[in-house]
């Protein structure tokens, strides 16, 4: 391991550094999301293994030979379950890249609702829309938009348009970086720095989209509390005035200052997510 990482991320963790490390080494746990099209069926309940509507255990599903499954960490759909579809009209999920939490908020959508996907890379958008196209059948063009943009500016140009925003801000993914020899080299502490001014700038564009009363969800999936609270703090220190902070409904993980961490170490291999919610005053 880099000696600058070790120090930097054993100073935030103390005790709890090397067993978040391990956890976060292990074998990812996924889970199967079954998305809705015109020729997907019903799957048996009992297969059914989380509250959250259409997720299905990773062995079951593969058994199933059923081709409308998007696989993922189970914490990460916690956070596109935060987002409210029922009655919003517009739903704007910033950062989409490959569509796991999209492809959530897309199955639960109300009539009335109309859900926009941007990303800034071209690879990543070109996933994003070839996984919105297989798992829906191209069904999702009916009230669903896949932009290639820049989130930052989108919200100066479409301010309060959106009720609802979701915000998975490119992030340190130390797990990526734990994974990855060149990532792990190549690691400087400035790096979750500049990041965190990134997800600065990203939040105050969402929050500017977002119309009065609306909500914005935020997640990383950092351990870096810099890029989550650290975050969030800044913005309710700099533009408090136009946002409440509210506590997430979700039931496995832990509670942050201003939001709620599922890390794998403690949420049995869970995670690692963070999330946070703001309301537009
Ligand atoms: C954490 S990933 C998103 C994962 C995605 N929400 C999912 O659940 O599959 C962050 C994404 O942000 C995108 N991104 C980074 N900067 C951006 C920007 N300024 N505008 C839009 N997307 C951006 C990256 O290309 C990447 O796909």
């Amino acid at each position: 391991m880099n000696p600058a990482f070790e120090a930097y991320y054993s100073a935030i963790w103390g005790d709890r550094f090397d067993g978040l490390v391990t956890a976060l080494l292990k074998e990812k746990r996924q889970v199967a999301l079954s998305v809705k099209n015109s020729q997907s069926k019903p799957l048996p309940d009992k297969l059914l293994i989380s509250e959250l509507p259409n997720v299905y255990g990773y062995e079951d599903a593969r058994s199933l030979d059923y081709p409308f499954f998007y696989y993922l960490d189970l914490a990460s759909l916690y956070a596109a379950a935060q987002i409210n579809r029922k009655g919003q009209k517009h739903i704007w999920d910033m950062c989409a890249a490959p569509g796991g939490k999209s492809l959530y908020m897309y199955n639960g959508l109300s009539d009335e609702s109309k859900l926009l996907l941007t990303d800034l890379s071209r690879d990543r958008y070109f996933r994003l829309k070839r996984n919105f196209e297989q798992c829906t059948l191209g069904e999702y063009q009916q009230n669903t938009d896949i932009v290639m943009t820049d989130a930052l500016q989108w919200g100066y140009k479409h301010p309060e348009l959106y009720d609802q925003v979701l915000l998975d801000a490119p992030c340190s993914s130390e797990q990526h970086v734990l994974e990855n020899e060149g990532a792990m080299n190549a690691w400087k502490p400035s790096r979750p720095k500049s990041l965190a001014k990134r997800q600065y700038g990203l939040l105050c564009s969402g929050m500017l989209a977002l119309k009065s009363g609306g909500c914005l969800v935020y997640s990383t999936c950092s351990i870096n509390p810099a890029e989550n609270d650290g975050v969030i703090e800044r913005f309710l220190q700099k533009k408090g005035e136009i946002a409440d902070w509210a506590r997430c409904d979700i039931p496995i993980g832990e509670s942050t200052e201003f939001g709620q961490w599922i890390l794998p170490d403690h949420s049995e291999g869970c995670g690692p997510i963070y999330i946070s919610k703001l309301v537009k005053r």
